[in-house]
């Protein structure tokens, strides 16, 4: 008696448990579809990297600055995630997996500088995000990278 109550609690806990799980994976699909618009999540940098600080501090943002890293984007970023950072750049339609649109609301505001770091260092595996850091194709320096997200920020920020 005190065994068959027990297993039946354990299976109405179970069940709970599943319909949790089950839940969350609805909730964690919706946030992720309405950041990255396929229904994707983008991987997530490790700690160290989440807890980075971009050195590029407000007080070396002006003028020339943004007009520096405008011509950057332009060049670089452009072709795949859009003038207006929407992620329809001239590229993005032939790409499976779509560039991450920095303009939709929350985007930017929900990730961290070093998530943004640690993709533009190492690329997204498997996407045509390839890593753009220092001897790469794009060979940009890590306080080029840091500049770019500086301004990305201070330009697509919904
Ligand atoms: C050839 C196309 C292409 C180019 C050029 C490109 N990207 Fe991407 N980018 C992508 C794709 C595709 C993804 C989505 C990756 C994924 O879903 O895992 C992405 C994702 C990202 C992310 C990840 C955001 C996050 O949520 O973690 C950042 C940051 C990023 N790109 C920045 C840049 C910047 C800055 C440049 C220019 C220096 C650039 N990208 C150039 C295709 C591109």
């Amino acid at each position: 008696m005190l065994t068959l109550s027990l297993k039946m609690s354990w299976g109405a806990k179970r069940r709970r448990l599943a319909r949790l799980f089950a839940t969350g994976c609805v909730l964690l699909y919706a946030t992720c579809d309405a950041a990255a618009g396929e229904g994707r999540q983008i991987p997530t940098a490790p700690a160290e990297f989440l807890a980075l600080v971009n050195p590029v501090g407000d007080d070396q943002i002006d003028d020339s600055f943004m007009k520096k890293m405008a011509r950057m984007y332009k060049r670089k970023c452009k072709s795949c995630h859009g003038v207006d950072g929407d992620g329809k750049g001239s590229k993005a339609e032939f790409f499976e997996i779509k560039p991450a649109a920095f303009s939709a609301p929350g985007y930017l505001a929900n990730r961290k500088d070093g998530q943004l770091f640690w993709i533009l260092m190492n690329g997204s595996e498997g996407t045509e995000m390839i890593a753009k850091g220092p001897g790469t194709r794009d060979n940009m320096t890590e306080l080029e990278i840091w500049s770019v997200i500086a301004y990305m920020r201070r330009v697509y920020t919904r």
